[in-house]
């Protein structure tokens, strides 16, 4: 059985202070949430204060992006994967649309990124997704499975137990228009497909595949009913905490 993930990507949002409140108001919401691994990603300031206030609780905190390079060293402005370790993170986001495209970061970085979140013992979630003129040309399998081959290549059997993907298309993030349930679980299930041959069928079967972009309190349960939808990476609904522990708590 895979476990669902329920992963909150806060972006460039809130301050330390205003990041601590709303990880304090959801850490009683969603206490009892056993059956799912919940995880809330803040901006780097935020990382440590946070987790520390959360220790013992059943949130995980990720970082947003990591630095491609694995070692410290003269690289200003980037934060290493083995900091956002050593800060509290288990795992860290790579990849994300709005990196790739305001950011120019390519499936290379993204391959280099992940390599070095497993390095420093992190687990990636890597995200993937066609543009909506990408869609409409036909391409998106194309281009989500070279974003997959690209960002994941070189990976070991074991390297696969700490990667998540995030299925999450450019068209639906931020925008309040989510996929329909059928048009997620179409792609995911191709994701597995594509993990199928180039990994192996139980690798594939193993993956957890999060779907991202619009998901709110009342369209969760629908995109949770797929059968190869395993969770999701939540944006703006993520900011506040009834609204996160809503979809956290999808099935209650
Ligand atoms: P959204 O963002 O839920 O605000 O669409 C999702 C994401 O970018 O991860």
């Amino acid at each position: 059985m895979r476990k669902v993930v329920i992963a909150g990507n806060w972006k460039m949002y809130k301050t330390v202070s205003e990041s601590v409140d709303t990880v304090l108001a959801l850490k009683p919401l969603v206490a009892n949430a056993n059956h799912c691994e919940v995880i809330i990603a803040p901006v780097f300031t935020a990382l440590k204060t946070v987790a520390d206030r959360i220790e013992g609780s059943n949130i995980r905190i990720a970082g947003q992006d990591c630095s491609t390079e694995v070692e410290e060293g003269a690289h200003t402005g980037e934060v290493a994967a083995f900091m956002l370790k050593d800060a509290g993170a288990s795992h860290v986001i790579i990849g994300h649309s709005e990196r790739r495209q305001f950011y120019s970061e390519t499936d290379l970085m993204v391959k280099k990124k992940c390599q070095a979140a497993l390095t420093a013992g992190l687990t990636a979630i890597v995200c993937v997704g066609e543009s909506l003129e990408q869609r409409d040309q036909g391409i998106a399998e194309n281009v989500v499975s070279g974003q997959l081959n690209g960002g994941l290549s070189g990976l070991t059997a074991s390297d696969l137990d700490r990667i998540i993907v995030a299925y999450e298309p450019v068209w639906a993030i931020g925008t309040g228009r989510t996929a329909t349930p059928e048009q997620a679980q179409e792609m995911h299930a191709f994701i597995r497909r594509v993990f199928a041959e180039r990994h192996s069928s139980g690798a594939a079967e193993a993956l957890r595949i999060l779907y991202g972009g619009s998901v709110k309190p009342d369209n969760i349960a629908g995109l949770m009913s797929q059968g190869d939808i395993d969770g999701a990476l939540v944006g703006g609904a993520s900011l506040k905490a009834d609204s996160f522990a809503q979809i956290v708590n999808y099935r209650s």
